[in-house]
């Protein structure tokens, strides 16, 4: 099981996440950042979060350590944003909560040296998850200690938001060509030889196993938690086994990816009024973008 703690204090809303997570003081002594049930995403992108976030870490990707956090809205009475509180409020109960890295920063290229290997063994992960939320755009990679952390796993298992069609896509490939470490050289074929095997139905059921039953429950088309559990396994053994179908070959070239950037600035600007055309984008990540270009130029 996934260790569990309770929050004892709500410090900070993290806005720069679409779920909002928030940082939250538990009573292990721990800090974390705690994905809630009753974001927007819902507790599908809580279950991506530890099937994906679990698996990896069996590999031997660095992954920051999950606990389930017990969640009491009080804690948080006084966070003064009435749509934070609309999310705090209904996500009583169990919720995710991944160890903050303390000093860590978001992933640009030229932070640090990725070894294509390692950067083949993240991009194979993410195609065999159906992951497509590891771009250049929103890399969901931290740099800590002078190494590369998995953040943010929730997008993957996209299969899931519709079983009725997970069948159909089990060998889908998924486009990796905005990829976050496209530019690297990733060595696929290399992490394909190297982790098809060892995702075996045996260490998924360990990883599906740490999913809290009530985030499973009332499933359509399953009649109990434990059959949404042996589907997760089913899907992902038969999609391992069967990774030539889905290897991704095609990343985009450091041309190609400097021209979408070009065109993406260019179609922002042209939406702004005259008088912003001046001001760095939203983020002010103008600079930061301009890195990603110079980077992979
Ligand atoms: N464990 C962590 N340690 C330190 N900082 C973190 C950690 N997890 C997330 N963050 C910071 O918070 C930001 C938002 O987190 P995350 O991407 O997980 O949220 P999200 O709501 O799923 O975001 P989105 O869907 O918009 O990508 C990250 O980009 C990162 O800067
Ligand atoms: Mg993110």
């Amino acid at each position: 099981m996934l260790d569990q703690v309770t929050a004892l204090r709500y410090l900070d809303p993290l806005r720069a996440g679409g779920s909002v997570p928030g940082v939250v003081e538990t009573d292990d002594l721990g800090t974390y950042v705690v994905k809630f049930t009753g974001a927007a995403q819902g507790a599908k992108a809580l279950v991506a979060e530890v099937i994906v976030g679990e698996l990896a870490r069996r590999l031997g990707l660095r992954v920051p350590p999950l606990v389930l956090v017990d969640f009491d809205p009080a804690v948080a009475a006084h966070e003064p944003d009435t749509e934070i509180q609309d999310i705090l409020r209904s996500s009583a109960g169990l919720n995710l909560g991944m160890d903050l890295l303390p000093g860590a920063r978001d992933f640009t290229p030229g932070a640090l040296p990725v070894d294509p290997l390692e950067a083949g063994r993240i991009v194979w992960l993410d195609a065999l998850t159906g992951n497509v939320d590891r771009t250049v755009h929103n890399p969901n990679l931290m740099v800590w200690h002078r190494r590369l952390w998995l953040i943010d796993n929730g997008a993957g298992l996209i299969f899931h938001h519709r079983w009725s069609g997970a069948a159909a896509s089990v060998l889908k490939p998924y486009p990796m060509n905005a990829h976050a470490l496209g530019a690297f050289r990733p060595a696929v074929a290399a992490a394909d030889e190297e982790f098809a095997p060892r995702v075996t139905e045996e260490l998924l059921r360990e990883v599906v196993g740490l999913v809290p039953e009530p985030w499973l429950a009332d499933e359509p088309g399953f009649d109990s938690p434990q059959a949404v559990r042996d589907a997760y396994v089913a899907h992902l053994a038969e999609r391992a086994a069967g990774s030539a179908a889905w290897l991704p070959t095609e990343f985009a070239s450091p041309e190609e990816l400097r021209a979408a950037e070009e065109r993406r600035a260019a179609a922002t600007m042209a939406a702004r009024p005259a008088w912003l055309k001046q001001v760095p984008n939203r983020h002010g990540l103008a600079q930061v973008e301009s890195d990603w270009t110079r980077h992979i130029g």
